[in-house]
């Protein structure tokens, strides 16, 4: 198993290139399901969950070419079968659910189970389906569903729920008549996915809003598209930049989809300002200590929750954080207490002191963002920090330490 170790205390310097986003292409690549002949898809970041979700595509007959650029044709379906010892591995392949089963009639998927931020269930994923005439049973870990033809439904989440959005609005494409989506998330993910799947010739208005509507069509045809920025990436480079007493140039971002942070991070101290391309972002003279909220889009990210703990615990003052979208998602507050950090949980919220220096330590990563944390944490604390199972960052992170080192970081990745 890989670790990385760093050096800390310099600060980072220089352009930063930003990859696609990470969920939006989970549930772009899903709903290739949807369609026979070739689609072609650009700026597919090249991730482990990426090469997770292929690997279940592929298994059940889907045609998949390259990297970055990415050609997928779903011409035959062989396999409706969405296995365990996959799907455990990345939440993410219950995406298949909703085209499958629009497609196919039927799907066998495993149930996710839970991971290290939470229960996570998917039983509003279910029970729209449910509501759109598919019978669904849980039988030994699995979600076995079929439908002749699913029916609109007029739905509504009472949660907002990302995939749950994403599963639904891609089943209800092929659905008999139009389905209203009501309380649907409005992350920029949905709205990428929302965009291809028109691109098919899905007939979807609302995408980005709170309600989707989608008139059902008879199918749907292959198409080329773009993969957006990923804004959690580009964020994570923002608030290290914001850390190390940096200044860098965060190129390929869309600021639309970062005002909460950009408007948190100017609170902090920092300075961002457009440039061509992205974002200059520079750290301020002293980094003040904010309240930070998650909440579901255009609310501040869940996803960035962890860095922003980490920038917090280097404040010059008090900090209250909230997590109101998973239930354990402070799973970094101990190990950035072993690098000298001064945080108390109570309940959803973090009180997070800041000290004026953080100390290298041995640590280890628990799920993705908190990793990304830890990360942020080492570059600017004194001495040398160690990061073992960062196969979490791999997930999510495109060659981090190389993006990292590139901006000046002393940043290793050792193979234990
Ligand atoms: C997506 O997860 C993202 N993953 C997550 O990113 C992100 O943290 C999350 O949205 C919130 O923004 C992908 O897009 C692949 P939810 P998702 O359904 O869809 C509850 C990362 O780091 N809920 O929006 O699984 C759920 O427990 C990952 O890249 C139900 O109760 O999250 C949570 O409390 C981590 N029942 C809340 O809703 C359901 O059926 C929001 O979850 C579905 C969700």
């Amino acid at each position: 198993m890989d670790k990385i170790v760093i050096q800390g205390g310099k600060p980072l310097f220089g352009d930063v290139q930003i990859s696609g986003a990470k969920n939006a292409a989970l549930p772009i690549l899903a709903s290739t399901l949807l369609t026979e002949g070739e689609n072609t898809f650009h700026n597919i970041p090249d991730l482990m969950d990426i090469k997770t979700i292929k690997k279940l595509l592929k298994s059940m007959g889907v045609q998949i070419d390259g990297n970055e650029t990415c050609k997928v044709s779903a011409e035959k379906i062989t396999s409706c079968d969405a296995p365990y010892d996959l799907v455990k591995t990345m939440r993410a392949s219950v995406l298949v659910l909703g085209p499958l089963v629009a497609r196919m009639g039927v799907a066998r998927v495993s149930l996710p189970g839970g991971c290290a931020i939470g229960a996570r269930p998917v039983n509003l994923h279910i029970k729209a389906l449910q509501e759109m005439g598919a019978h669904v049973e849980l039988n030994n870990g699995y979600i076995e569903a079929k439908a002749k033809k699913l029916k609109g439904a007029d739905i509504y989440f009472d949660i907002q729920t990302v995939t749950g959005t994403e599963n639904v609005m891609m089943a209800a494409t092929l659905a008999e008549g139009t389905t209203v989506l009501n309380n649907a998330a409005r992350e920029p993910e949905v709205v990428n996915l929302a965009n291809v799947l028109k691109g098919m010739g899905a007939k979807i208005s609302g995408a980005g809003t709170d309600t989707i509507i989608i008139e059902g069509v008879t199918s749907l045809k292959p198409t080329e598209a773009e993969i957006i920025p990923d804004r959690i990436e580009a964020g994570t480079f923002m608030i290290a930049a914001g850390m190390t007493r940096g200044e860098i140039n965060v190129i390929g971002c869309n600021p639309h989809h970062l005002e909460a942070l950009i408007n948190k991070l100017r609170d902090t101290g920092m300075k961002i300002s457009p440039i061509k391309g992205g974002l200059k972002v520079s750290s301020g003279e002293k980094i003040n200590s904010v309240d930070v909220k998650t909440l579901p889009y255009p609310g501040f990210p869940t996803d960035l929750q962890a860095q922003m703990m980490a920038y917090m615990s280097i404040g010059s003052g008090l900090s209250v954080i909230s997590e109101t979208v998973f239930e354990n998602r402070f799973m970094h507050v101990s190990e950035l207490l072993r690098m000298g950090a001064d945080i108390v949980i109570q309940g959803g919220n973090a009180i997070v002191r800041g000290v004026p220096m953080l100390h290298g330590a041995q640590t280890m990563a628990t799920d993705l963002r908190a990793s990304a944390s830890l990360i942020l944490a080492a570059l600017a604390a004194e001495g040398t920090t160690e990061i073992s199972r960062v196969y979490h960052i791999d997930r999510g992170y495109q060659a981090i330490e190389k993006k990292f080192s590139a901006l000046g970081a002393d940043i290793k990745r050792m193979t234990q």
